[in-house]
């Protein structure tokens, strides 16, 4: 019998595929098993009997896979599984950035007693115009699961793409869409786009990856979406660009305490993929994983 521990909440419908060689614990040093969400496992000390790590999301910047590699742990996780959650939420990220639906609705909230509110929202309208997407041009960083979902769901709103992913060629980008402009350049793609959008993992190679170039190659007040990691971005050039309008609007999904304070940056809490249905595809994704290797011996590990 396998002991499966959650170290944080892991959708009902992906436990109840354990089979009857699996019984959960609490007891996390008891575990042949560890299923995890977003809890931070870098201080963690792992049972003896630990066979294997698996993360019910794509990525596993939270888990130490040099350790758990030394003890030879496989650790997997669910690419894909999640994806169109993050999509969905890249495409309201793109309308919020477009128009100002977050200002107008505090205003109302603002003004609740307001006896006149018909006549000055009349008035007020003004100061929250925003501008369309179609017709606009929106960058994408990193063509894997999710980007590859964002770019026809953008072209369907009308805008024009362009992709970039160091692993891909031209030809293999253009399976995504006919429409895609694909560049091997960075700063190409910044120049290039009203909106940027990045899905690259992060690694100490992407870490600062967007900094003061890129920033300083793109359009003035053109937009900026994470809804990968915080560390993919430098703070320090994202808050000048955004003090001189260079960006007029950064959208994060990672409330640091630097993005905070940041005037014209509009932050949320990690929900790219809090969703009923993500949840349910990465826990049942992640207890297929590890069973296939506890039972096979099959590690399509990260
Ligand atoms: C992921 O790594 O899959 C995403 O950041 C979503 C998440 O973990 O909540």
């Amino acid at each position: 019998m396998y002991k499966v521990h959650c170290l944080n909440n892991i959708s009902q419908k992906g436990l109840a595929l354990l089979s009857s060689d699996y019984e959960l614990t609490d007891d996390v040093s008891e575990a042949d098993v560890i299923l995890v969400r977003s809890a931070n496992m870098h201080e963690m000390e792992f049972s003896d009997n630990l066979k294997a790590v698996a993360r019910a999301g794509a990525g596993v910047n939270n888990i130490p896979l040099d350790a758990l590699a030394e003890r030879e742990i496989p650790v997997f996780n669910t690419p894909g599984a999640n994806a169109n959650a993050v999509k969905e939420l890249v495409l309201c990220a793109l309308l919020l950035a477009a128009r100002d639906i977050v200002g107008g609705a505090a205003w109302c909230r603002h003004n609740a007693d307001d006896e006149n509110i018909a006549k000055s929202a009349e008035k007020a309208k003004k100061q929250f115009a925003g501008t369309e997407i179609m017709g606009k041009t929106l960058g994408v960083i990193g063509l894997g699961a999710i980007g590859r979902l964002v770019i026809p769901a953008a072209e369907a709103l009308g805008m024009k793409t362009v992709g970039y992913d160091p692993f891909l060629d031209a030809e293999r980008a253009a399976t995504i869409s006919p429409n895609l402009r694909f560049t091997d350049d960075l700063l190409d793609l910044c120049a290039s786009c009203d909106y940027i959008t990045i899905h690259v993992p992060a690694t100490p190679k992407t870490k600062g990856m967007i900094g003061a170039d890129e920033i300083a190659a793109m359009k003035e007040g053109a937009a900026f979406l994470n809804f990968s990691r915080d560390t993919l971005v430098d703070n320090d050039a994202m808050r000048a660009g955004l003090t001189s309008g260079k960006v007029r609007r950064y959208v994060t999904d990672f409330a640091t305490p630097e993005v905070m304070t940041m005037e014209g940056a509009l932050v949320l809490p990690h929900l790219g993929a809090s969703t009923a249905e993500a949840e349910e595809n990465c826990a049942e994704m992640a207890v297929r994983e590890v069973m296939d290797y506890l039972e096979t011996g099959k590690k399509v590990h990260c």
